[in-house]
C-alpha cells in the first residue's frame, strides 16, 4: 500500500479527490481518499501492491485540481525542536534526491510556516549532502510537507512528473498599470499552457486576438503587452490606458453573437461569466469555423460537483471537435489565480 499527497486550493478537496480516484481507476489503479474540508490537500491511498505507482500511469499535467503531488515516505510528529534533522535523515536513508522542497498547505495556518521553511532549507540541504542523499542526477525530489516546525510528511515526487514550482504555485506580481486583478489569470495561463520555447511563435507581436467579456481589460492588457492587436467585446467600459495604445478596438456587442469579419484571428480569450457548457460550446464553434487557432477561457464553477461538471463539459467539447475532424490539444487547470473557476486551452493542431 502506498500513500500520496495531492495539493489543491482550499475548498476544492472533494474535486481533487474525485479526480484522482477517477484517473487512477481509469489507469487500473484502485484506492481511496482521506481529506478534510479546507485543508488544501488530499491523501490518496493505493490499495495495490507497493510496486504500483501513480507517477508511472498519470501525469500531474492531466489533473485539473491538483497543483503538486508526492508519494509519502514518512509522517513525522512531535519532533524535538532541538534536533529535527536526525529523524528526517533517518527517514529518507536509502533514497537519493536531486532537489529538496520545503512546502506547506495553501491555508492561513500553512502560510505561517513559510518563514521557518525558508530558514530550515539550508541546514537540511547541508545535512542531506553530508549523508550523500543529494545527487543532481537523481530522478526524485524530496518534499517536506510541513504543518508546523515539528510535524510534517516527507515524500518524493518524480522530477519530470511534478510541478517545478514551490507548493505548485506560480507567484506573479500584479502589474502597476494592470486594469484588473484578473490579468494574472491570463498571465499564469500563458506560463502554464505554453512552453517558454514557443512564446516567440504563439505569443508574438502582430497576432490578432479577440477578448470576449473583456472589460475592464485585464486579459486584453496581457495581449497588448505581447504586441497583439485586440478586438475587445463587452458592453462595459475598457480602461482608457488600453484604448490609448491604439492596439485595441472595443465592440459593445454580445460575446455569444460576435463574429470576426476576417479569418485572421489567432487567439480567442474568454472570461465571460456564463454556464460552462455554454462557454465551451462557443469555443468549439470558433475552432470548428476556423475563426481562431487557439482559445484560452475560464469555466466558472459555482456548482457543488465541480469535477463531474467539468469532465462532462470537456468530454462533450472533445467529441464535437472530433466529429468535426478538428484535431485539438485540450488542457485544463485550476490555476493559482483562479478562484471558483478553472482555465482551459483549446489549440487546433494543424
Ligand atoms: C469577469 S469579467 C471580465 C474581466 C476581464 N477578463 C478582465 O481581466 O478585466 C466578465 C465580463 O464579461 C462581460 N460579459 C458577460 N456576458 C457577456 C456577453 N454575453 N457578451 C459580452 N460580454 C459579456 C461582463 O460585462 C464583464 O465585463
Amino acid at each position: 500500500m502506498s500513500q500520496y499527497i495531492l495539493y489543491c486550493r482550499a475548498g476544492f478537496e472533494n474535486d481533487c479527490a474525485a479526480e484522482i480516484q477517477y484517473k487512477a481507476s481509469e489507469a487500473g489503479l484502485y484506492g481511496f481518499c482521506r481529506t478534510q474540508p479546507n485543508q488544501a490537500y488530499v491523501e490518496f491511498e493505493l490499495t495495490q501492491p507497493s510496486d504500483a505507482c501513480l507517477f508511472n500511469q498519470i501525469k500531474l499535467d492531466e489533473l485539473i485540481f491538483s497543483r503538486q503531488w508526492f508519494k509519502v515516505i514518512a509522517k513525522l510528529e512531535g519532533m524535538s525542536e532541538s534536533d529535527r534533522i536526525t529523524p528526517i535523515i533517518e527517514s529518507v536513508l536509502g533514497h537519493e534526491f536531486c532537489e529538496l522542497k520545503l512546502e506547506y498547505p495553501d491555508t492561513n495556518s500553512g502560510k505561517e510556516i513559510a518563514g521557518f521553511a525558508k530558514k530550515f532549507t539550508v541546514p537540511l540541504r547541508q545535512a542531506l549532502k553530508k549523508n550523500l542523499l543529494i545527487n543532481e542526477q537523481a530522478n526524485h525530489v524530496l518534499h517536506l510537507f510541513m504543518f508546523s516546525s515539528t510535524q510534517m510528511i516527507l515524500g518524493k515526487s518524480l522530477k519530470n512528473n511534478a510541478s517545478e514550482l514551490l507548493n505548485g504555485i506560480r507567484r506573479l506580481k500584479f502589474p502597476a498599470d494592470g486594469p484588473s486583478r484578473s490579468t494574472l489569470k491570463l498571465e499564469e495561463a500563458f506560463h502554464h499552457f505554453i512552453p517558454k520555447s514557443e512564446w516567440d511563435d504563439r505569443l508574438r507581436p502582430g497576432l490578432n486576438a479577440v477578448d470576449l467579456g473583456a472589460a475592464p481589460g485585464g486579459w486584453t492588457y496581457q495581449l497588448v503587452r505581447k504586441g497583439m492587436m485586440v478586438s475587445a467585446i463587452d458592453n462595459g467600459p475598457m480602461a482608457d490606458s488600453l484604448m490609448e495604445t491604439g492596439q485595441v478596438k472595443h465592440f459593445k456587442e454580445d460575446g455569444f453573437k460576435y463574429q470576426p469579419k476576417k479569418h485572421n484571428v489567432y487567439w480567442l480569450v474568454c472570461d465571460m461569466v456564463e454556464k460552462p457548457s455554454r462557454v465551451a460550446k462557443l469555443m468549439v464553434k470558433w475552432l470548428i469555423n476556423g475563426w481562431c487557432e487557439e482559445a484560452i477561457f475560464n469555466l466558472k464553477l459555482p456548482m457543488k460537483q465541480r469535477f463531474q461538471n467539468v469532465m462532462q463539459v470537456l468530454e462533450d467539447a472533445e467529441a464535437q471537435l472530433y466529429q468535426a475532424g478538428i484535431q485539438t490539444e485540450i488542457r485544463a487547470k485550476h490555476l493559482y489565480h483562479d478562484r471558483e473557476e478553472i482555465t482551459c486551452l483549446f489549440r487546433r493542431i494543424r
